[in-house]
């Protein structure tokens, strides 16, 4: 495995790759890597012959007063573990590489971003947009894996890849969770113990939403008020949002059927945390989708 920190040097490496005819795999994340990450890489071996992993904290996706400065850093780590997972190549560029200068060209997202956590991280999914096409770019890979676990964030690159040309494909991979079902997040470091066990309500009341679509509930509004109640009554944990949308344009819909999906966001102590369930709904018969 090696470690690069320069555009050349990675451009140089996956154009050897290339030559020799290799299928190439890109997995981006944050650093601080855990299962969830790991699991992704795993998608991508199995689906590339030189897989290519990017750790970059990227500045313009974060707000002003969001949680850019402590997000948790540790590249050390993060090289062994990526070493241990039969990574080819990792990309860890610092901030002035990726922005010489303060880039002029951004994303308007139309639809996409007007519900769930779009509304309340303004800008945020544009920065998204913003690092993985200059990473796509950049690494050139045939196909990248992102997790369900940031549904909107896994919409809406699938839909610049397509709305924009990119010549990759994108595969989703299932939310990885803790035994006691909290989805693994790198942000999972800024609880306290009893902050960490009051998190697990985020994927208790998305079992419990589950359990009534199956037992026939089809409100939208009824479920989500069984949730609402459920972590309203979880001390220490506060609401941002509760929606049940389609997961065509992401838009809130009544009655659950055909393909939904149930997100949430709640703060827990430091943490802003979100998860969320996908549901196929065809009459009576309701499965989970654990990757779209
Ligand atoms: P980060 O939060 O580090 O996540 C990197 C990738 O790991 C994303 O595709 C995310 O969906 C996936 N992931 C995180 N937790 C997961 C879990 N518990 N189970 C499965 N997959 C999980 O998402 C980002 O970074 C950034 O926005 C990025 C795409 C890298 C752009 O900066």
């Amino acid at each position: 495995m090696e470690l690069v920190h320069t555009i050349p040097e990675v451009r140089r490496r996956v154009a050897a790759a290339r030559q020799k005819g290799k299928r190439v795999g890109f997995v981006p994340t944050m650093g601080y890597l855990h299962e969830g990450h790991l699991r992704l890489i795993d998608r991508c071996r199995e689906r590339a012959d030189y897989c290519v992993v990017s750790v970059f904290v990227n500045p313009t996706q974060f707000g002003p007063g969001e949680d850019y400065e402590r997000y948790p850093r540790d590249l050390e780590r993060d090289r062994r573990l990526l070493k241990e997972r039969g990574v080819d190549l990792v990309f860890a560029p610092d901030v002035a590489e990726m922005y010489p200068e303060e880039p002029f060209i951004r994303f308007q997202i139309e639809k996409l971003a007007d519900h769930l956590c779009g509304p309340r991280r303004p800008g945020h999914f544009s920065g998204v947009l913003l690092v993985v096409a200059k990473l796509f770019h950049i690494v050139q890979p045939d196909v990248a894996v992102f997790g369900q676990k940031d549904l909107q964030q896994l919409l809406l690159i699938r839909r610049m890849v397509r709305d924009l040309n990119f010549p990759l494909e994108i595969v989703a991979g299932p939310t990885v969770r803790e035994p006691d079902g909290l989805a693994m997040s790198s942000r999972n470091a800024y609880l306290s113990p009893e902050e960490r066990r009051q998190a697990t309500v985020l994927y208790r009341s998305l079992q419990r939403a589950k359990e009534l679509v199956q037992e026939g509930e089809r409100s939208a509004r009824n479920v989500r008020e069984a949730m609402r109640a459920m972590i309203e009554s979880t001390p220490g944990a506060r609401i941002d949002y509760i929606e049940i949308v389609d997961l065509e344009e992401l838009q809130p819909v009544e009655r659950l059927e055909g393909r939904v999906a149930i997100a949430l966001a709640v703060h827990v102590g430091p943490a802003r945390l979100i998860d969320n369930l996908v549901l196929e709904i065809r009459g009576d018969d309701v499965r989970e989708i654990p990757a779209i």
